[in-house]
């Protein structure tokens, strides 16, 4: 069985193809446009100026994704198209919908409605066996728009038990980024940064790490961020090292002490990772060391997405399709509130 997975919630535009092959799947083609340069730019994403960008993209974009099944012509040998319905911005989801619509009733191909949340969740299946993740498990979805926690006890039962209250952990990047002059998305240049950097430099608040409670809050780093950054004036090259370096540490911190917290309250077999600040491999290192030495957690197994597929594609959109209920196309419209 082969899906085509269409994702255009935020900036990208992207098509894939997912075939599932016993109890694995495989990707036969991911194809993303970005826009990233449009919202360097301005520093951030406009919404007006990403939906028309995606109108531009989709159809190259799914077009290329379908040359990796070789057919000159006719309807391409795909099963069912999965498509991203939420959450996230309204003209951008639209882009996708209505193409996704479009292309089942002509091909008549059924269409499988996605959350982008269940997405990066289920890029963890991307090229693994499916029976290699245990039940129950944590995910842990961290991105530019979500830091949410969930408990999955099985396929199609997750709940949600926590997330941030104010920014979410790559937002907050993005926007401390920013305010020290780097490149739009900043969470991979706070990394490389980070490397040379000193992360006991800056003291830095780690809020609500100690609530009762599954929930995050990052925006006070933000402010801390802008208290430190007025008190030096002009960073030298160091100072900035030292700055990503102690805010990456800070952010880590908070979200592993959380996940170990919740794993071993809901004694899980597994945590995933998600979202595309887990393309974060400090987050990834730290916290397989912390699962590694705590005892209570000994029997847990972390799963990360291959890094191409921690940041927004169609291959996990057309993965968490393949656990997903089909519907008409008549039935399926954007939801930009949509949770999981
Ligand atoms: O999942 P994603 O592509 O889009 C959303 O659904 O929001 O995540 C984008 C976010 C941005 O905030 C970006 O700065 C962050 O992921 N990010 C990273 C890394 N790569 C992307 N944050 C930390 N380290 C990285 N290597
Ligand atoms: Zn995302």
């Amino acid at each position: 069985m082969k899906i085509l997975g269409i994702e255009t919630s935020c900036d990208e535009t992207s098509a894939a193809i997912v075939e599932s092959n016993k109890s694995s799947l495989n990707l036969l083609s991911n194809i993303v446009a970005s826009s990233v340069e449009l919202h360097a730019k301005t520093g951030g994403i406009i919404p007006e100026n990403a939906a028309r960008e995606q109108l531009r993209y989709i159809i190259p974009v799914v077009k290329e994704a379908l040359e990796k099944l070789n057919q000159k012509k006719g309807r391409p040998d795909i099963n069912a198209i999965a498509i991203t319905v939420g959450p996230g911005l309204m003209g951008s989801l639209v882009v996708g919908v209505e193409t996704a619509r479009a292309l089942s009733y002509i091909w008549k191909i059924p269409l499988i409605p996605v959350s982008h949340l269940c997405g990066h969740i289920y890029a963890n299946y991307i090229g693994r066996n499916s029976d290699d993740i245990p039940f129950p498990a944590i995910s842990l979805v961290v991105s530019g728009g979500h830091t949410d926690l969930v408990v999955i006890k099985k396929h199609k039962d997750i709940k949600w038990i926590g997330g941030t209250r104010d920014d979410a952990a790559g937002e907050a990047l993005d926007k401390i980024g920013r305010l020290i002059d780097l490149p739009y998305p900043a969470g991979p240049t706070i990394e490389k940064l980070a490397l040379g950097g000193d992360p006991k430099r800056f003291d830095l608040p780690r809020p609500m790490i100690g609530s009762p409670d599954f929930d995050f809050s990052f925006s006070g780093l933000k402010t801390a961020v802008i208290r430190e950054v007025n008190l030096i004036g002009e960073l030298d090259k160091q100072t900035k090292k030292d700055l990503c370096a102690s805010v990456q540490k800070t952010i880590i911190d908070v979200l592993i002490r959380k996940t170990l917290k919740a794993a071993r309250k809901y004694e899980v077999k597994s945590i995933l990772l998600g979202g595309g600040v887990s393309a974060n491999q400090s987050l990834c290192d730290e916290l397989e060391l912390e699962i590694g030495s705590a005892k209570a957690a000994e029997e847990i197994k972390l799963f990360v997405p291959t890094k191409s597929l921690c940041t927004d594609n169609g291959a996990m959109i057309a993965a968490a399709a393949f656990f997903q209920k089909e519907e008409s196309w008549k039935n399926i419209k954007a939801s930009p509130s949509l949770h999981f």
